[in-house]
């Protein structure tokens, strides 16, 4: 885009923002009854709600597919790649279309209507984002847990929305080995009696036990139903899909998002940052997302972004370095891969490797490549953009979150420079403020907590099942705003550089963990009586998870017992949550009144022993000594 182009998105919204949005969303989505009203929202306690083009309807699968089958029936909608190599497929907008409508009547079969809630704990295969459309299509709300979560994490979610449907497959392929998908279900289930139906979908042709009456076959039943079914009307704040996120304190919160106003946060942010260039067609690229859609990023960005804008999306059912840390390269060259978005986590790692598992392969059709999920340092941007993208490639650093539907900080291609580290600017219609630890609003260069304080289309509505847990953990810190949990820099030319969190929120390897999750699993082993979880610097994943354990009295500590420790976390709740460093305490540092402080322990997990501030409030502060001798770093 044109930095005059940009400029004028700027001068329209500042001329008239409700007209702006109401001519975004006429023109960029089709609508059965176009909306008549942009945004109406406070984020005042006593006047509290949000609304985005309340009176239109539409629906989301038909804006995906239905609206391309005239134009683009042929073209690929969805490039498979499976785990080996060269393992995969197309399939068009027009096979799209009738997958999805096939799945859509598979699960009305099963009973499934409006509004009810469907559970998918899927690979990244073609069939998930079939699944995810189908529900979309009739009016079901889709909650996808990322496939490398436990049984118990995926019971505790489907408890949590009380879905009475389960779409999963025999088991899933990364890096060579398998993830035994139906065999957590089916230990997840144990806890679900109000799961009816398992729609069962052959991934690796593993044996797995069918449960008589509760499981089928998607490819059993997939031809018994009709080939078309119309989408279902849905209003512009009608649910679309319920996500698990990790925050500060307690279980992992249900951020559920709505129809209109996500999808057209998710269509207007894929086509600024990934469209086409001015003048060029999206038929020209090939867009490959590397995240899974168990997370935000595969919603917003492997699905509903780029089908809306009629685009070409790659599903990548593997990992950056299998068989070879040149994986992403040989495949983006055999597929012709244009545009390529991933975590910094997996650039670190693979540049770690050296340059020659990149330089090996041509890469000269490549021109834009995008970086999410965490702060990215500057050395592995560099890395990014001349190694990768040999200096020629935009790097589009895009900093969001689950609760934000889509990008909210990145710089437009071609409109705004780049400095590495940097997410750069906010985009049209976004309003980033910093504030310090007491609210006080901070102007021009500085630092503090990064509040947004005006609404967006994509903004979440509520917690799922909990308005008040929604109310309390983002509008109640700095009143009148959404505080995002993330510290942030501005600099003197009004950059943003997101600092990382300032919450009890660990980002590991770019996915989302909370320390209480972790603690929790920590203490509901036998042998432990307390545990406090802080994030730690780490090298690869950004921030890794330090545990500080107590152990029952009369337990003794060893190096067997550290292994069964994270063994156990990594069974209570996925590998991601599996502590990096655990340290055993014979006590933690605690005020009088009981409460850990969380500062000090920090500071040690950090390496930095020495700073760790005042501690004559402890109600033993020798407590200190003793963790610090035993530090792990
Ligand atoms: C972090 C992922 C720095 C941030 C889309 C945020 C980032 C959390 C960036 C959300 C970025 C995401 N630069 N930090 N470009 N992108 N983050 O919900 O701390 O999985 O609050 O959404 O990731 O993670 P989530």
């Amino acid at each position: 885009m044109t930095p005059s182009k940009l400029k004028d998105f700027h001068d329209r919204l500042a001329a008239d923002d409700d007209g702006f949005w109401l001519e975004e969303a006429h023109k960029r989505l089709d609508w059965i009854d176009p909306p008549t009203t942009a945004g109406d929202w406070s984020f005042d306690e006593d006047d509290f709600h949000i609304r985005w083009f309340a009176d239109g309807t539409l629906n989301l699968s038909a804006n995906c597919i239905d609206r391309h089958l005239d134009t683009r029936g042929d073209q690929a909608a969805i490039v498979f790649e499976g785990d080996e190599p060269g393992e995969g497929y197309e399939v068009s907008y027009r096979t799209l279309h009738e997958e999805v409508c096939r799945f859509a009547n598979v699960l009305k079969s099963r009973g499934v209507k409006k509004g009810d809630r469907v559970t998918i704990y899927m690979p990244m295969i073609p069939e998930a984002a079939y699944a995810m459309l189908a529900c979309a299509r009739i009016g079901a709300i889709h909650s996808v847990v990322f496939g490398g979560f436990s049984p118990d994490s995926l019971s505790g979610r489907i408890t949590d929305c009380e879905s009475t449907v389960l779409v999963t497959a025999d088991s899933g392929s990364r890096g060579g080995k398998h993830i035994p998908l139906k065999a957590n279900a089916d230990t997840a289930l144990e806890h679900c009696p109000d799961v009816h139906s398992v729609i069962l979908v052959r991934r690796t042709g593993d044996e797995i036990p069918v449960v008589e009456g509760r499981d089928i076959w998607w490819h059993d039943v997939r031809d018994t139903v009709d080939a078309d079914c119309p989408p279902e009307p849905m209003a512009a704040e009608d649910p679309l899909f319920i996500l698990y996120t990790s925050g500060s304190t307690g279980k992992p919160k249900g951020v559920l998002h709505t129809t209109g106003g996500y999808l057209l946060w998710v269509t207007m942010t894929y086509d600024m940052l990934f469209g086409p260039e001015d003048g060029g067609k999206v038929e020209d690229d090939l867009f490959w997302c590397t995240a899974d859609v168990g997370w935000i990023t595969g919603h917003s960005y492997v699905v509903s972004g780029p089908l809306s804008n009629g685009a070409t999306t790659v599903m990548f059912d593997g990992v950056p370095n299998y068989p070879d840390p040149g994986r992403f390269w040989e495949t983006s060259k055999r597929l012709g891969v244009t545009i390529f978005y991933t975590a910094p986590t997996a650039i670190r790692a693979l540049m770690r490797e050296g340059d020659d598992w990149v330089t090996k392969h041509d890469r000269s059709q490549l021109r834009l490549l995008g970086t999410v999920g965490e702060p990215i340092n500057p050395e592995a941007w560099n890395w990014y953009s001349n190694v990768v993208g040999e200096g020629r490639c935009p790097v589009v650093d895009t900093w969001w979150q689950t609760e934000t539907g889509g990008v909210l900080i990145a710089p437009v291609p071609g409109a705004v420079e780049t400095k590495p580290g940097s997410a750069t600017r906010p985009l049209p219609g976004v309003h980033p403020q910093l504030v310090d630890s007491e609210g006080k609003v901070l102007e021009g260069a500085a630092e503090g907590n990064l509040c947004i304080t005006a609404s967006w289309p994509g903004q979440m509505r509520t917690v799922y099942g909990d308005h008040e847990r929604f109310f309390q953990t983002y509008f109640s810190t700095y009143p009148g705003k959404y505080f995002t949990g993330d510290g942030c820099r501005r600099d003197e030319d009004g950059y943003y550089w997101i600092t990382g969190r300032v919450d009890d929120v660990i980002n590991v390897s770019g996915h989302r963990m909370g320390t209480a999750e972790v603690e929790s699993a920590l203490v509901a082993h036998p042998k432990v009586a307390e545990a406090a979880v802080v994030g730690m610097p780490h090298e690869l994943k950004g921030q890794g998870i330090y545990a500080y354990v107590t152990l029952n009295a009369g337990e003794a500590d060893s190096d067997g017992l550290r292994e069964e420790l994270r063994q156990w976390v990594r069974k209570e709740i996925g590998p991601i949550a599996t502590p990096d460093a655990l340290q055993f305490a014979p006590a933690l540092p605690k005020t009088r009144s009981g409460k850990i402080m969380r500062r000090i322990l920090r500071k040690i997990a950090e390496g930095q022993p020495d700073q760790v501030g005042d501690t004559s409030t402890l109600a033993d502060p020798a407590v200190v000594e003793d963790l610090k001798r035993n530090a792990l770093v």
